[in-house]
């Protein structure tokens, strides 16, 4: 039993977690007889009142159940497995084009989530601060400092550092992109990017087509630019529609840009197959509309799965990609990135009209890390640590929630996209769910329409412990009622 930096966990929890990752494993199997409390004792040493905890625990958290006279079985979290979320009709009518008014929805969430002081906050979409190599981050930033001391002194190139530039290149061939470091444009997150991308290929008043369900950042951009908003049936497994792309296209004329999330998509969570890239790049190119690729997130896809942008297909620079190091190295750091194909030079005036150069300082340190073999362990460690936070919440969803709940477990990233029963308002969860001091991301600030009101964001980026168990089954039993209330 591994109990290294567990020595202030109670004996009898660290007994049960070493016996919960033996369900998880699979080395003991759903329907097993358990060890007998005598059992316990004896092999682990440990008295009557701890063996007896050891299993009241487990059962308490669902992975054990009490057989009258025949002691304890083993429960799979398989067994609780949660319906999967359906997939949108992709042959129906599209809703028209619509200028969006999402400001009001969003500033009005987070105005309320500050109301009162939060426990558990399940609604960002980054993992927590100690996931992140902070210290490895701050020798590198110290490093840099002692070898350029008159940095501050001098003004840095306005599309970014070289050294970074050419660190970002190299990573960026691991997703089949080629591209020279003087084609990458450094900015601010890659919410800067995205809006230097839908500034330079559109006039106020043109349509963007957008996935549906799709990350409010992106409709609060579409608002702030005055552009109108064309949400298209996203499949919770493969991501944007490319049938009603096709129809969109060929039915709209006003359509400027397409963007898109190609790995882990925020909400959902789905990874474009690399046939529906393709097909996209050829469509887009061919109606001469631009592809808005937005890869935050791909770092973060469980398997070490051959990544491919769909900025790779690109032929005739239609496509821009948008990246960002704020999830995968350091929300600390605003750092992101862009190539814009053939709207480069546009993308670049831009970022100098608006804000110049980003500061020199955070980009060598990331440089330093992004080219060491540290980041690839750093990865690795991330994702393993959300693969395993990911599956506790989402077992922990299909215990706690009311039947008629749906959800996808992505293979990757940091969100569970939740479906409740229909009638259950995310919008009376979130306030009841404050109340306690726990905070979630309702459907409602995922699309400009009222389509996911009984839909929830929950940020799987906490490590799993006993306060965000309690936290979901807290979420859950308020849906539960929410939910017989509304077949009442
Ligand atoms: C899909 C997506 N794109 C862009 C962003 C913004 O990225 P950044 O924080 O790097 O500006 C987010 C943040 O949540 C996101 O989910």
């Amino acid at each position: 039993m591994r109990t290294s930096g567990m020595e202030s966990t109670p004996l009898y929890q660290q007994l049960a977690n070493h016996y919960r990752e033996a369900i998880e494993s699979g080395s003991l199997s759903a329907g097993e007889r358990f060890a007998s409390v005598r059992m316990l004792m004896a092999r682990h040493a440990v008295s009557l009142s701890t063996a007896l905890q050891v299993c009241r625990h487990l059962e308490a958290k669902g992975w054990l159940e009490a057989r009258p006279r025949s002691g304890y079985f083993v429960c799979h979290p398989r067994s609780l497995r949660t319906p999967q979320l359906e997939e949108p009709r992709a042959d129906q009518p599209l809703d028209a084009a619509q200028y969006v008014g999402i400001h009001a929805r969003v500033s009005a969430y987070i105005a309320r989530g500050q109301l009162a002081p939060i426990k558990v906050n399940f609604s960002g979409a980054r993992a927590a601060p100690e996931l992140y190599p902070a210290a490895a981050l701050a020798r590198a930033t110290m490093r840099a400092l002692r070898q350029q001391p008159d940095m501050f002194g001098r003004v840095a190139p306005p599309a970014g550092n070289l050294a970074f530039r050419s660190v970002l290149a190299r990573r960026a061939l691991e997703c089949g992109m080629v591209l020279a470091p003087e084609e990458i444009l450094v900015t601010q997150g890659c919410i800067e990017a995205l809006n230097f991308a839908l500034r330079a290929v559109t006039q106020p008043g043109d349509i963007v087509a957008v996935e549906s369900p799709t990350f409010y950042g992106l409709l609060q951009i579409l608002e702030t630019l005055g552009l109108r908003a064309l949400e298209i049936p996203t499949s919770p497994q493969t991501g944007i529609s490319i049938e009603a792309c096709e129809l969109a296209l060929r039915s709209e004329s006003g359509i400027k840009a397409i963007v898109v999330v190609p790995y882990l998509q925020n909400p959902l969570g789905s990874i474009m197959p690399d046939e529906n890239k393709a097909r996209l790049v050829e469509l887009c190119s061919q109606h001469q509309v631009a592809l808005v690729e937005d890869d935050t997130y791909s770092a973060l896809a469980d398997v070490a799965m051959q990544r491919r942008a769909i900025k790779s297909w690109d032929r005739d620079g239609s496509v821009i990609h948008c990246a960002s190091l704020h999830k995968i190295l350091a929300p600390g750091l605003r750092l992101g990135w862009m190539a814009a194909g053939r709207w480069q030079a546009r993308v670049e005036m831009l970022k100098y009209a608006q804000s110049r150069n980003n500061d020199t300082l955070p980009q060598l340190a990331a440089a330093d890390f992004m080219g060491s073999a540290a980041y690839d362990r750093h990865l690795q460690r991330l994702r393993a640590r959300l693969r395993e936070q990911r599956s506790r919440t989402a077992e922990a969803v299909a215990r706690y929630f009311p039947s008629g709940t749906r959800m996808n477990t992505p293979a990757g990233g940091l969100p569970l996209w939740v479906e409740l029963p229909r009638g259950v308002s995310s919008d009376a969860l979130f306030d009841a769910a404050l109340a306690e001091n726990i905070l979630i991301s309702p459907g409602l600030m995922y699309s400009n329409t009222m389509r996911y009101e009984n839909f929830v964001r929950i940020n799987c980026g906490l490590p799993y412990s006993d306060g965000v168990d309690d936290a979901l089954r807290r979420l859950g039993e308020i849906a539960t009622l929410a939910a017989k209330r509304g077949k009442r």
